[in-house]
């Protein structure tokens, strides 16, 4: 058993920096095609057997440190009640958005095994197979909150800022609601055998420090408090969030998640005793391998000061990356942060 990112997770000496790649299983993996091929994403994320596979796939070929569940932070939102289409190359929909308190009447709190069962299935059928611990997963309130209230994927929000500042009474209802929602679904992946939680927060960076502090943080800090009785580490990982770093360490989660916006060196000395994981720029999987090659070995060097440090990318993998390159990334990291032994 790798243990290496549990270790890195809980500030211990670790002989190398373990990594992983957010949104490691998925369209750049021509193996991941071949299922997806035969079957609709929301089919592939509701049959175990499947997601068993595409999730054991970037470990086989990248030689990440550790596995992260395939499944999508809309799955516990589409068990509230609504309805989740993906429609191809537009990404996600949610047909019906929220924007009444009719509307929130209508959502319930799921029971997550009952609804969501086939996820913690996966987890089971995982932790049979894997050597490396596995990363169980959700969106944060805020950002599931964009999703149903916009009705899909937004660039400028119009509909959720609305909503927040002229009800935002309403708005509150809504992230009670779901936080309640998330912290049931993470608690019952941690039951079902998840060894790590991350909470995705894609879309917080658009909020100023000061609505971070009203409208989103005190539903993170809710969530967490509430799975602290599952003992696992907990990733926050607040997207564009580099201005809101001293904030997001009050969230209380283990690690904290950078995008590559920030100086990870800046971060840690902006940090107390809260373990990093990050940051390259995704693009940089582009570069020479040569260069690829510094640039991890700079961010490692900025990092050796962390109480912590999980490597990753600052966001998802994009889709037209060369798995190569995402070989080579991880076997630098592993390299270059190699413990001499004496
Ligand atoms: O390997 C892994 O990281 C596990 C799987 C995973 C997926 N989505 C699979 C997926 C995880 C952790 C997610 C999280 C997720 N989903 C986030 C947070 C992370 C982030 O990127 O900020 C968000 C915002 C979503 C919502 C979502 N899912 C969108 C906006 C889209 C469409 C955009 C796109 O990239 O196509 C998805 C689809 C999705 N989720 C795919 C995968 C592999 C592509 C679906 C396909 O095969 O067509």
């Amino acid at each position: 058993m790798n243990d290496t990112f549990l270790k890195a997770c809980r500030g211990e000496q670790t002989d190398y920096t373990p990594i992983w790649i957010m949104r490691q299983a998925g369209r750049y993996l021509p193996e991941y095609q071949k299922i997806r091929g035969n079957v609709t994403f929301l089919e592939l994320c509701k049959t175990p057997e499947l997601c068993l596979e595409v999730t054991l796939q970037p470990i086989d070929i990248l030689n990440v440190d550790a596995a992260i569940l395939f499944s999508d932070i809309l799955i516990p939102l589409e068990a509230m009640g609504t309805t989740l289409e993906f429609h191809e190359g537009h990404g996600p929909v949610f047909p019906t958005p929220i924007r009444n308190q009719a509307d929130l009447d209508k959502l319930i709190v799921p029971n997550p095994e009952e609804h969501t069962g086939f996820v913690m299935e996966t987890i089971t059928l995982l932790r049979k197979e894997l050597q490396v611990p596995l990363i169980g997963f959700a969106g944060a309130p805020f950002t599931c909150a964009t999703y149903l209230i916009e009705g899909g994927s937004s660039k400028v929000f119009w509909e959720t800022k609305k909503m927040m500042y002229t009800n935002p009474k309403l708005f509150h209802n809504m992230m009670r609601k779901i936080t309640k929602t998330t912290a049931l679904y993470l608690k019952a992946q941690a039951n079902a055998g998840a060894q790590a939680l991350q909470i995705f927060d894609s879309w917080v960076g658009i909020l100023s420090p000061s609505d971070f502090q009203t409208y989103a943080l005190p539903y993170v800090q809710e969530m967490i408090r509430d799975l602290q009785d599952t003992g696992l580490p907990i990733i926050y990982f607040a997207n564009n969030g580099a201005t809101l770093l001293e904030l997001s360490e009050t969230s209380g989660a283990n690690i904290l998640g950078l995008d590559w916006r920030i100086n990870i060196g800046d971060a840690i000395k902006r940090l107390g005793n809260t373990a990093v994981q990050g940051n390259l720029d995704p693009f940089s999987l582009l570069l020479p391998k040569d260069e690829l090659k510094k640039r991890i070995g700079r961010i490692l060097d900025d990092a050796k000061d962390a109480k912590g440090h999980i490597f990753n990318l600052g966001h998802g993998i994009h889709q037209f990356t060369p798995p190569d390159q995402a070989k080579a990334a991880v076997d630098f990291v592993h390299e270059l942060s190699q413990k001499q032994s004496h």
